[in-house]
């Protein structure tokens, strides 16, 4: 029993001396991105929707594809990340195009009706 702890107290610490696996399966984010700004993206994401990780994501095969969640929220990265690279856009405008902007916490978006077209002048 003392092995055994010892043996998973030693793991844990290699575990820990060895960081976050590197990312795998990047396909729109940079493939260079440090841990911290793809948790930060990740959070944001998360947040913007109101899900947790496991909305997109396998639990602990973050690098899988087999959730149509994570294709289209793939799709959403690029549309973002497009608009905000558009030319000319201020800094200021451009960073208020994120998930939120859109989705205001819910994945799935509950619009009102665009109003009535104003009435014709007589
Ligand atoms: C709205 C969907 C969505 C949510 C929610 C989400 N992710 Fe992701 N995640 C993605 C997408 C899409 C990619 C792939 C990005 C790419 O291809 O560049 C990704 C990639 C990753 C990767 C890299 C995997 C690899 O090896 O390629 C990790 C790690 C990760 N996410 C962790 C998380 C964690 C932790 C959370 C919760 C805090 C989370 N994600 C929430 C969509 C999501
Ligand atoms: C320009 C508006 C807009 C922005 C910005 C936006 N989305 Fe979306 N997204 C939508 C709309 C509209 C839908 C369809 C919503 C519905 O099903 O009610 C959608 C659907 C989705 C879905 C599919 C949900 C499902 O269950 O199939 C995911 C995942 C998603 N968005 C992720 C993201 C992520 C991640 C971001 C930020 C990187 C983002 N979106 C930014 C408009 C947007």
């Amino acid at each position: 029993m003392k092995i055994l702890i010892a043996a998973a107290f030693w793991a844990g610490m290699l575990l820990q001396a060895q960081g976050p696996p590197a990312p795998k399966n990047l396909q729109v984010l940079p493939k260079d991105i440090s841990h911290d700004d793809l948790m930060k993206a990740m959070r944001a994401a998360s947040q913007g929707l109101g899900v947790q990780c496991s909305f997109c994501h396998v639990p602990r095969e973050m690098d899988k594809d087999d959730k149509h969640e994570k294709i289209v929220a793939r799709h959403m990265f690029t549309m973002v990340m497009n608009l905000r690279k558009t030319e000319g856009m201020p800094e200021e405008v451009a960073s208020k195009i994120t998930c939120w902007t859109c989705h205001r916490g819910s994945a799935h978006i509950e619009l009102p009706p665009p109003p009535a077209p104003p009435a014709k002048k007589q």
